[in-house]
């Protein structure tokens, strides 16, 4: 699929879309990287014009070993016919119970493009406490963010609020991507798993720019890495 699709995609859908221009192969590479594509079982939120799949697509063992997300009809349509024997679903994130293999399903790997901080708090609380949940003990969690938007405090309150529930264990640049941006992963811990607590999640004040301010401390044991 073309990156003028795309565009045209991000102009109809700004928020949902969330970037002018599809993911560069070198963000692709980084994003999935470290990865065991021999067992994992991997789950990718917001194909898009399938950059990342297309790496998923490369190295994965079992195909069924995958389930892709995509809601935008037309991104879907190019997605469907270039991996055909990828399961990608035309649907929201949020319905991921419906579309597991097995009800207790472990998922290893979230891999997502979805634009978390410029979908509504709402929509966005309720994809991350799912996928918090649904993440296997030791499974990995990445995203990325653009890095002229990384220190924005909207980003920054994002990233401290999930790493009050999943450990934040790299954050690597990709200069060579258009515009270059920061890969960002967590790890799921393998013993005392927390599960996500909706009490945290509260309507964001005036200037949280969507997300609860939290406080300075993680929750104990999350060894908290520095951010580069
Ligand atoms: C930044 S773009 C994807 C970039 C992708 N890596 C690429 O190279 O094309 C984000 C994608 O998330 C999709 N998306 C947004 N909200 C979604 C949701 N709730 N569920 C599934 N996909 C969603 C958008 O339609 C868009 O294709």
């Amino acid at each position: 699929m073309s990156g003028w699709l795309f565009f045209k995609n991000f102009l109809q859908n700004p928020r949902s879309v969330g970037s002018v221009w599809p993911s560069s192969r070198y963000l692709a590479e980084a994003m999935t990287k470290d990865i065991a594509f021999d067992a994992d079982f991997v789950v990718e939120l917001g194909c898009g014009t399938g950059s990342m799949t297309h790496h998923i697509d490369a190295q994965i063992a079992n195909k069924e070993n995958y389930l892709g997300f995509e809601i935008n009809r037309d991104l879907h349509v190019g997605l469907t016919k270039r991996f055909g024997s990828l399961r990608i679903v035309k649907d929201s994130a949020t319905e991921l119970r419906r579309y597991l293999p097995e009800e207790d399903q472990p998922i290893n790997v979230i891999l997502s493009s979805l634009p978390f901080t410029s979908l509504s708090p709402a929509l966005s609380e309720q994809i991350l406490s799912l996928y918090v949940d649904a993440l296997a003990p030791g499974g990995l969690f990445r995203m990325f963010l653009y890095t002229h938007t990384y220190p924005m405090p909207r980003n920054q309150r994002f990233i401290q609020h999930v790493s009050q529930y999943l450990e934040l264990t790299s954050v690597e640049t990709v200069w060579k991507n258009f515009p270059p941006a920061k890969v960002v992963t967590f790890q799921k811990r393998s013993t005392a798993a927390e599960r996500w607590s909706h009490e945290t999640i509260r309507p964001a004040p005036q200037t949280s720019g969507g997300f609860a301010s939290l406080p300075t401390h993680s929750r104990p044991g999350a060894a908290q890495q520095p951010l580069k």
